[in-house]
């Protein structure tokens, strides 16, 4: 009882963390190696089981690239809403992971194997014949082998439109300038009032101050409403919003910015959303997105300034012209603003 209260409370406190966790693609050269389950394999003839490659096959891991897998429709393991639903989210969700019968028959020999079968850690937390209890669903921490689809370009009018705020929000409800409608972004994007701390740390030990950064979805709630079953694509249909990725996608501590000291909160930076983000209400995909807002959204008041206390863009713009070693340090940390001046930058001073 005890022990399982405990990893209830482990798992709260991961989860709530994850909720605000952005994930980002892992590149090639990412410094924690992306474990990439690409295997190259003899073709196997079809007819041939599962069973039939156990000796080399690792079962303590579940990949959707396999071959098989990937052949499967999503739903054929997936179920929507899960049984626990109710206990796991005010709507009807997903928050399980799918249950034995989707999995049993093809893998009959690894599900009876041993005492102990390395399958069944993929979705428990112990193997027991007689423990149900579960990982929460997705795992905690554990990179993801999707990439989120979410074309900002189609929602801005439907959102608009639907005008809707309907109560699964009220709990951030003052978190907003409620005479503001920010274009609905807020809708899925609240104030992150916590400062992540990713391990390692910022840059420079850089601590940027609570309610910097804005959260984004890291679930269901702003999604379903809509598309549950009218609006394709629909609860079943995980691969229209969930889009395999060859690498794994990584859930980071913190997003990863440009212009890290840029703070959301402060009021002269309290603004509709889409006078900053001005290419986002265009974009079909997250892909390619950033820098999405372009350093002209900040020259109206950071070119110039008539109080010498303050660093402008102009005072740095001139200290690195006059010194190539300068360190640009109002809006980046040191591993973005000790590189060459930008174009976008250049441009502001060229007319
Ligand atoms: C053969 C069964 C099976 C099929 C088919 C399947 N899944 Fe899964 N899925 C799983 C299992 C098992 C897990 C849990 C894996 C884990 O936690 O290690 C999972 C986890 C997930 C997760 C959460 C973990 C993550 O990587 O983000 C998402 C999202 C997901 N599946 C989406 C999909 C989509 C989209 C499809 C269709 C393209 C699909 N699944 C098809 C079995 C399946
Ligand atoms: C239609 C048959 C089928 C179903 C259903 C199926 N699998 Fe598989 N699975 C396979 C085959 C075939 C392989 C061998 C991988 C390959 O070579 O493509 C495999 C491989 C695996 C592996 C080894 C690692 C990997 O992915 O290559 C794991 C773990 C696994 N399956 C878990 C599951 C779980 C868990 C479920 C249920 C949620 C499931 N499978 C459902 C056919 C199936
Ligand atoms: C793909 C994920 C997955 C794998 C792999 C898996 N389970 Fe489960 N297991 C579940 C789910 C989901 C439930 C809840 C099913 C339900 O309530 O209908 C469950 C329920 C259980 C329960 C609770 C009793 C029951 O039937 O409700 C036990 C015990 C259990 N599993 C043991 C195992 C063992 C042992 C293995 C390995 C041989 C295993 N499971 C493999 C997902 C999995
Ligand atoms: C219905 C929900 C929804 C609405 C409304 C919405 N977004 Fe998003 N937004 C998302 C999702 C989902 C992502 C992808 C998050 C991820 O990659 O995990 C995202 C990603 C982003 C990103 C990239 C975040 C990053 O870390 O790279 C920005 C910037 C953004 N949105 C800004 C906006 C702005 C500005 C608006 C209003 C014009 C808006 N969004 C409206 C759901 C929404
Ligand atoms: C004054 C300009 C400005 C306004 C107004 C603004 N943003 Fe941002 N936003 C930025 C900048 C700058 C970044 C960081 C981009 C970078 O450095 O890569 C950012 C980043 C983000 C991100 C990614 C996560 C993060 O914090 O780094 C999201 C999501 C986001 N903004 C949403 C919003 C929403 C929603 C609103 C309206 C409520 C909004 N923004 C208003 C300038 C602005
Ligand atoms: C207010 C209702 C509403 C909400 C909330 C909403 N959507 Fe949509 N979504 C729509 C409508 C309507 C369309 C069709 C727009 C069009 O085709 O021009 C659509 C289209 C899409 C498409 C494109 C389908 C295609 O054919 O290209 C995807 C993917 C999608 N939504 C994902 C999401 C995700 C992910 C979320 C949550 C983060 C979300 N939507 C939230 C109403 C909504
Ligand atoms: C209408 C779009 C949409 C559909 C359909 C959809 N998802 Fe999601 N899902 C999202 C978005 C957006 C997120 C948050 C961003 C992310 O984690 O990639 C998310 C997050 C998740 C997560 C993370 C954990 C959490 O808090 O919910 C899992 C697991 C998941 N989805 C599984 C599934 C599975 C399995 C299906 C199909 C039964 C499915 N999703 C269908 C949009 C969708
Ligand atoms: C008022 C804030 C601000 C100041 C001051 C500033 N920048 Fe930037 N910088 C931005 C923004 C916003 C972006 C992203 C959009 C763009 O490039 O227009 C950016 C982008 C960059 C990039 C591109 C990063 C990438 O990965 O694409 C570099 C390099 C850069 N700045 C260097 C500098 C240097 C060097 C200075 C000093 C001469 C400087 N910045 C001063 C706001 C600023
Ligand atoms: C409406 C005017 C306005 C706009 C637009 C604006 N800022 Fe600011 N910002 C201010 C003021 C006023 C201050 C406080 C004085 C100062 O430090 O320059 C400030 C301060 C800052 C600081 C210092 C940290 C802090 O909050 O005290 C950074 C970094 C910054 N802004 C970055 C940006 C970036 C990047 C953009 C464009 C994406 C931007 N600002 C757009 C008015 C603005």
């Amino acid at each position: 009882m005890r022990i399982r209260l405990v990893i209830v409370l482990v798992f709260a406190a991961l989860w709530t963390a994850g909720y605000l966790f952005p994930r980002v693609a892992l590149n090639a050269s990412g410094e924690s190696a992306p474990q990439v389950k690409q295997k190259k394999r003899p073709a196997r003839r079809s007819g041939q089981t599962a069973t039939g490659a156990r000796a080399a096959k690792d079962y303590s891991s579940f990949s959707h690239r396999s071959a098989k897998h990937r052949s499967l429709a999503c739903d054929s393991c997936h179920t929507a809403p899960t049984a626990n639903w109710l206990k796991a989210s005010a709507f009807p969700d997903v928050a399980d992971y799918p249950g034995h019968a989707s999995c049993v028959g093809c893998h009959r020999t690894e599900f009876f194997k041993g005492a102990r079968p390395n399958i069944c850690s993929i979705c428990h937390t112990k193997v027991s014949p007689r423990d149900g209890a579960r990982f929460a669903f997705d795992k905690p921490g554990a990179p993801s082998q999707f990439n989120a689809v979410f074309p900002h370009d189609k929602h801005q009018d439907v959102i608009a439109a639907a005008g809707f705020d309907r109560g699964f929000r009220a709990a951030h409800a003052g978190q907003e300038n409620a005479a503001q409608k920010y274009n609905n972004c807020a809708i899925c994007h609240q104030t992150n009032d916590e400062t992540p701390k990713p391990a390692g740390g910022f840059p420079d030990n850089f601590e940027p101050p609570a309610g910097t950064f804005k959260a984004s979805p890291a679930g269901h709630a702003s999604c379903f409403n809509c598309h549950w079953k009218n609006q394709e694509p629909t609860h079943n249909d995980c691969a229209g919003c969930h889009d395999l990725s060859q690498t794994d996608v990584l859930q980071l501590a913190a997003p990863s910015r440009k212009s890290l000291k840029f703070t959301h909160t402060r009021e002269q930076h309290i603004a509709e959303c889409t006078t900053c983000h001005i290419n986002i209400t265009r974009a079909s995909s997250l892909r390619g997105l950033k820098p999405d807002v372009p350093i002209t959204s900040c020259a109206t008041c950071h070119k110039t300034s008539t109080d010498a206390a303050i660093a402008t863009i102009e005072t740095e713009f001139e200290k690195r012209n006059r010194d190539p070693a300068f360190v640009c340090a109002k809006c980046h940390t040191s591993e973005v603003g000790r590189l060459a001046t930008p174009a976008s930058h250049r441009r502001l001073f060229s007319e």
